[in-house]
């Protein structure tokens, strides 16, 4: 048996929520290990939906849940969340949930920095505004607060002060009130009771379930075209998304990391500012909106639409070490007479297969479509093969073709139970 890490292979919102509570079903400890309250898992079970944006999503499940050293962790949101997530009944103690010490704490500077950002004409890039990118930029810079750090009071004001020298010279240089770091000290001893329950090691967690033979999730969060490295940049998220992220960021060797499954939608959807080849923005990108519903879980913002875009996930599958891809929402195409699919790039005269790494270059790209036959009737709810309509099954065998990455498992509503298994990702 082997570990899955599972990450987005396009620009998030894949559906990675109910795929890794699927997983999660047959794993035993599952870990995050990048990101922040940024991301939103959606999980359907039954009636019951829940929304999910730090905690794993093992919790659900009662699985033994690490958020790991690579996840930035907004204490208050972290605490509002296990609030939430317990009054819908389900228990999440420090019996299920980790909170790795060496993980970074995203502040309320953090959050107000993003969002006057946000404001700017300049700085603007369309991000969640939970102070996400401001706080890796600490942790970087080597002046954060770790979660370790509320365990000792002590040594608490000097770091504090390292923090806010930076911060309030920055302020200052806009005009902005200095903060004052008696009020934040005095806001970090308040929450710290509540959080030092659940502090442990994700490290020596992992290594404890490697020698007990116990199968781990490893879940991403936003997906490999928000990569800090190989993401549309600078319109990306601040940390890698990629798998080999899940190494750095959990506390385990590479190899550890096991199969790797992208989670793909059968159609491109992207929140946020930045370049986007195949979005419709037309009666069919409408469409694909509205069937797909399409608004963000964290934000609520509209999505960007737009067509299956192949040689983006081809791309995003050698980048971001993807095995095989479970295909998400093909439903949504139910209805369309035809379907298109981006295989390449026109620039100028050039015919690329690949996405160029200059924005300006990715901004002038126009796509190259291939037009297949829509099926015309609903694949809502298939849980086999058989179900599916022959001219589905040719979108899927072709989107395997051009990505270069098998089908392993195909999502056909969110329910849980609605998922065909090609092939099971714990069998590597
Ligand atoms: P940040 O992660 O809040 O800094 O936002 C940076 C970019 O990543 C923006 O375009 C966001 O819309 C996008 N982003 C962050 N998290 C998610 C996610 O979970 N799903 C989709 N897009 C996301």
């Amino acid at each position: 048996m082997s570990n899955v890490a599972v990450i987005g292979a396009q620009w998030g919102d894949e559906g990675k929520g109910k795929i890794i509570d699927w997983l999660a079903n047959r794993a035993e400890v599952v870990v995050r290990f990048q990101g922040g309250n940024n991301a939103g898992h959606t999980i359907v079970v039954g009636d019951k939906t829940y929304k999910l944006s730090l905690l794993p999503s093992g919790v659900i499940q009662g699985k033994r849940s690490i958020i790991g050293n690579g996840v930035v962790v907004d204490p208050w949101s972290l605490l509002d969340e296990i609030g939430r997530v317990c009054a819908a009944g389900v228990a999440v103690t420090p019996d299920v949930l980790v909170l790795a010490e060496n993980a970074v704490l995203v502040l309320p500077i953090h959050r107000e920095l993003d969002a006057v950002r946000e404001m700017s004409n300049t700085s603007k890039l369309g991000t969640t505004k939970r102070g996400i990118g401001p706080a890796y930029e600490d942790k970087v810079g080597r002046r954060a607060i770790r979660v370790v750090d509320l365990k000792d009071f002590d040594s608490l004001p000097a770091k504090v002060d390292r923090l806010l020298a930076h911060h309030n010279a920055l302020r200052r240089g806009a005009g902005a009130d200095e903060i004052d770091g008696d009020k934040l000290l005095a806001e970090l001893k308040e929450v710290a009771p509540k959080i030092l329950p659940y502090v442990g090691s994700s490290w020596r967690e992992l290594d404890a379930a490697r020698r007990a033979g116990k199968r781990v999730l490893f879940e991403g969060a936003q997906a490999v075209l928000l990569d800090i490295d190989h993401g549309t940049y600078p319109y990306v998220t601040s940390s890698n998304t990629v798998a080999g992220q899940a190494a750095a960021g959990a506390g385990i060797g590479p190899k550890q990391i096991g199969y790797v499954l992208g989670i793909t939608k059968s159609y491109t959807t992207r929140v946020g500012e930045g370049p986007f080849p195949t979005e419709q923005v037309n009666a069919t990108g409408e469409m694909l909106g509205s069937r797909g519903n399409e608004f963000g879980t964290v934000t609520g913002r509209k999505r960007r639409c737009g067509w299956f875009d192949s040689v983006l996930v081809r791309q995003t599958a050698i980048t971001g070490g993807i095995d095989g891809i479970a295909l998400t929402k093909l439903d949504v195409l139910d209805t369309f007479e035809t379907i298109d699919v981006c295989v390449g790039y026109r620039l100028g005269d050039q015919v690329l297969d690949y996405l160029p790494a200059d924005a300006v270059a990715q901004a002038k790209l126009t796509p190259v479509y291939e037009t297949m036959e829509g099926w015309n009737c609903s694949t809502r709810g298939a849980r086999s093969w058989a179900d599916l309509p022959a001219n589905a099954i040719k979108y899927v065998r072709r989107i395997e073709e051009l990505i270069g990455a098998p089908v392993a498992l195909l999502s056909t509503s969110p329910d849980r139970d609605d998922t065909i298994m090609v092939r099971d990702p714990f069998l590597g």
